[in-house]
């Protein structure tokens, strides 16, 4: 099933530099139900099409948030696109009592319209249409507390010209795939990402390309690459020494 809706998002002019412009997106609904958006212009998807919850649910909350000890919870995102990993988190971090503060940098936020289409807190729970609400009604900029042990700064900016602040223990990159947006999967990004982990903190990812691996290490990685979800034969998990 497809929906349309107005989406502002930006367009690769073949220089990797990008520009905004309003253009319709679509809205596809993947293997396990849930919603995507599909970005024409990158040929790309928000998320798997072999399952969006189900992707973000292995690769960030079971890699990540389940592997991760640290408790507060400091994680960092990157890319907040649908907002799909901060609800599947939350929802994690109120059942299991554990404290979180999420910090996502996103540089083209979605419109209103789009996320109301999304269906995401349909399989988020009993509390997931609220915690879905809240989170996408919090402003910008702004630590929010949206539940129960968890914390929200939802940041506009672009990762690749402001470098993120603070101290994190566990970094969600979900940014577009390196082929269709390489800036985002440099050496230099990476570098600045580490001054930002903690020792011991952890990376995870849902590339598994060589070169991101190899810029993962050169930044002070100690990478490891686990069997992926449905569609994805691997993906990376990272530990900063
Ligand atoms: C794969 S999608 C995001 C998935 C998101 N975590 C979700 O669950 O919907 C990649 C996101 O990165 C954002 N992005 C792209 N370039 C960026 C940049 N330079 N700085 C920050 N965010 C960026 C895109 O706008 C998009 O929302």
């Amino acid at each position: 099933m497809i929906i349309e809706g107005l989406l502002r998002f930006a367009r690769n002019d073949g220089t990797g530099n990008y520009t905004y412009r309003n253009k319709l997106n679509q809205i596809v609904t993947t293997s396990d139900g849930s919603h995507t958006i599909y970005v024409p212009e990158l040929d790309e998807h928000y998320h798997s099409i072999h399952g969006a919850v189900q992707e973000s649910d292995f690769i960030f909350i079971k890699s990540g948030f389940e592997f991760c000890n640290a408790n507060p919870l400091n994680i960092l995102e990157v890319g907040f696109g649908t907002g799909l990993n901060a609800l599947l988190t939350a929802i994690r971090s109120m059942k299991g009592k554990r404290e979180v503060n999420y910090t996502s940098i996103e540089k083209y936020p979605i419109d209103e319209k789009t996320i109301i289409s999304l269906n995401h807190y349909q399989f988020a729970g009993e509390a997931g249409k609220e915690i879905f609400n809240l989170i996408h009604s919090s402003p910008w900029n702004i630590n929010v507390n949206i539940c129960e042990n968890f914390n929200l700064t939802k940041t506009e900016g672009d990762l690749t010209i402001k470098p993120p602040q603070g101290q994190y223990d566990l970094i969600y990159f979900d940014a577009f795939g390196p082929d269709k947006q390489p800036e985002m999967w440099t050496k230099e990004i990476f570098s600045s990402i580490a001054s930002v982990t903690k020792t011991n903190g952890v990376f995870v990812t849902y590339s598994a390309k060589g070169e991101v691996k190899r810029n993962l290490r050169a930044c002070g990685f100690e990478v490891s690459h686990l069997p992926g979800p449905p569609g994805k034969r691997q993906i990376t998990r990272a530990v900063k020494i």
